[in-house]
């Protein structure tokens, strides 16, 4: 290995090769502290040739790879293996925006820029980038692609794909693929953009991308309602799709279990709402008309919600900072949840007409084999997305009941999910998580449809191996 990292001298500046334990120790553990692996060195390049130049050395050596961006992902793909044989490659130094035009409404970005950063840049130019997720103020943009994540903004503007319009990605050949392209239409052939998007790090590296901007809207309201039942929750969405159409950019869900383990921990997150409900929705409509118009566009929906009795309590955010702790109420859950200890999640998607079967049956289940068992379940509504996680009884040790029950909890929420004819990852990927899942529920011939191209692309597997698929 001494001629290999003697290559690798040859590429970057020693300060930019960490060998020493106690520098790569930042790089080693993922956010979730679930996973904590070990590694070769962690190697900090500033450019996609100096990284063509990295992956040409560890072909030869048959070192693997792993691309780390923020390390925010919830599925272990930007954590090594233990073996200490492979690098990781951290994006820390590639947050250029190379590019923002503002004909064509496109930002060019190298992959490490952090997402809250893109947001800002747009901002200043009068544009909305609208990935919007609880992790922006550290996730990376080429982790964002290559997750292919969600967040709360998903259901008016798309997920991270869809607000992809080029990249550029170092291949495992170590050969650069130029593809920044700012075009909304392209079909010569096989769509390469869209393979690497969601590939988590194992097909290519994402070097650098081209995504869209939107104007920015004049005036957004939001609020919090109370509702009594999943199927009540759906009518309410469906009226606001009639009724608001494409002003609804924000429909999240949260049970009261969620919140009273968010005020456990976080006591100034009360919910405003009367009576602790059982289902507490969060609803954001963005306008570019005025701020008149969508407020009286809300206040009619919501008095024809109440009128419909689907609604029993509604809060509206009187100004920015109140509505900003309604979204921080949301995405405090995530937090409570890690301040809590280990817990399970699962990030499915399930279509809309089967969510409340979904719930129902599960939560029985999961209840009558688990006694005392806590569903933290939350998420993208509007999306199909839950997030339906599990923390043990009270007073059990986490750690020792996840061991003991992990496999079987999982697996009764995937094959609940396969009977709706859900996704086991709607949003956070697969990682070394989900790898089983994946092979059991995503159907034999997709699962080898994967490998083949794994195969295909990476055929000396130093892409982040053991990641999605195994070959
Ligand atoms: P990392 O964790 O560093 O990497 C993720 C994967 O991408 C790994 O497999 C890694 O190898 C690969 N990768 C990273 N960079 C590159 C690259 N340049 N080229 C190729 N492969 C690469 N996710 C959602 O989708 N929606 C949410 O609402 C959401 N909320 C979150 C809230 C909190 C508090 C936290 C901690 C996380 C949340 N996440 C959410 C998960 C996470 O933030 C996302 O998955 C995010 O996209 C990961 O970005 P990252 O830069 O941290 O990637
Ligand atoms: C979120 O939407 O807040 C995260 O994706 C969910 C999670 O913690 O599972
Ligand atoms: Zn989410």
């Amino acid at each position: 290995m001494q001629s290999f990292i003697q290559q690798l001298h040859g590429i970057l500046s020693p300060q930019y090769i960490l060998a020493d334990d106690a520098d790569k120790v930042p790089y080693l553990t993922d956010w979730r502290k679930r996973y904590t692996g070990k590694a070769l060195a962690v190697v900090l390049p500033k450019s996609a040739e100096e990284i063509a130049k990295i992956v040409q050395a560890c072909a030869q050596s048959n070192v693997a790879i792993v691309p780390q961006g923020g390390h925010t992902g919830f599925c272990g793909g930007a954590t090594p293996d233990d073996s200490g044989k492979q690098i990781v490659l951290s994006f820390k130094r590639m947050n250029q925006i190379l590019e923002i035009d503002s004909a064509n409404q496109t930002i060019t970005l190298e992959a490490g820029c952090i997402l809250q950063s893109v947001q800002e840049k747009a901002a200043e130019h009068g544009f909305l980038f609208p990935l919007s997720l609880g992790a922006e103020g550290s996730c990376m943009i080429g982790g964002n692609l290559a997750t292919n994540a969600g967040g709360t903004n998903v259901l008016r503007y798309g997920n991270t794909r869809d607000l992809c319009l080029g990249l550029e990605v170092v291949t495992a050949k170590g050969e650069i693929w130029d593809g920044l392209k700012g075009l909304r239409k392209d079909n010569t052939g096989y769509d390469l953009r869209d393979l690497f998007i969601g590939s988590e790090g194992t097909l290519g590296i994402i070097t650098a991308a081209v995504m869209k901007l939107y104007p920015l809207p004049i005036s957004q309201w939001t609020t919090l309602v109370a509702v009594d039942s999943v199927a009540s929750t759906i009518d309410l969405l469906n009226l606001f799709q009639k009724r608001a159409t494409s002003l609804l950019t924000g429909f999240e869900m949260m049970t009261r279990e969620s919140l009273e383990l968010n005020t456990k921990h976080f006591p100034h997150m009360a919910n405003p709402l009367q009576g602790n409900p059982a289902y507490t929705v969060l609803i954001e409509l963005s306008d570019h008309e005025s701020e008149e118009h969508v407020r009286q566009l809300l206040e009619t929906v919501l008095e024809e919600a109440f009128e419909a009795n689907l609604i029993s309590d509604a809060v509206i955010a009187s100004n920015l900072s109140q509505a900003k702790s309604f979204w921080q109420m949301r995405e405090h859950i995530t937090l409570a949840q890690a301040e809590e200890g280990a817990n399970l999640k699962h990030d499915i998607t399930i279509p809309l007409s089967a969510l409340e079967s979904f719930i129902k049956e599960t939560d029985d289940l999961m209840r009558a084999k688990y006694p005392g068992i806590r569903i933290i379940n939350f998420g993208h509504l509007g999306d199909g997305n839950l997030h339906y996680n599990i923390a043990p009884p009270l007073g059990i040790d986490p750690k020792s009941f996840n061991q003991a029950n992990e496999k079987a909890i999982h697996e009764l929420v995937y094959s609940q999910v396969e009977r709706c004819k859900g996704s086991i990852s709607a949003e956070h990927g697969v990682g070394q998580l989900k790898l089983d899942g994946l092979r059991a529920h995503k159907g034999a011939v997709a699962h080898d449809l994967m490998r083949t191209l794994k195969t295909a692309l990476d055929p000396q597997n130093i892409l982040n191996p053991h990641k999605v698929v195994s070959i």
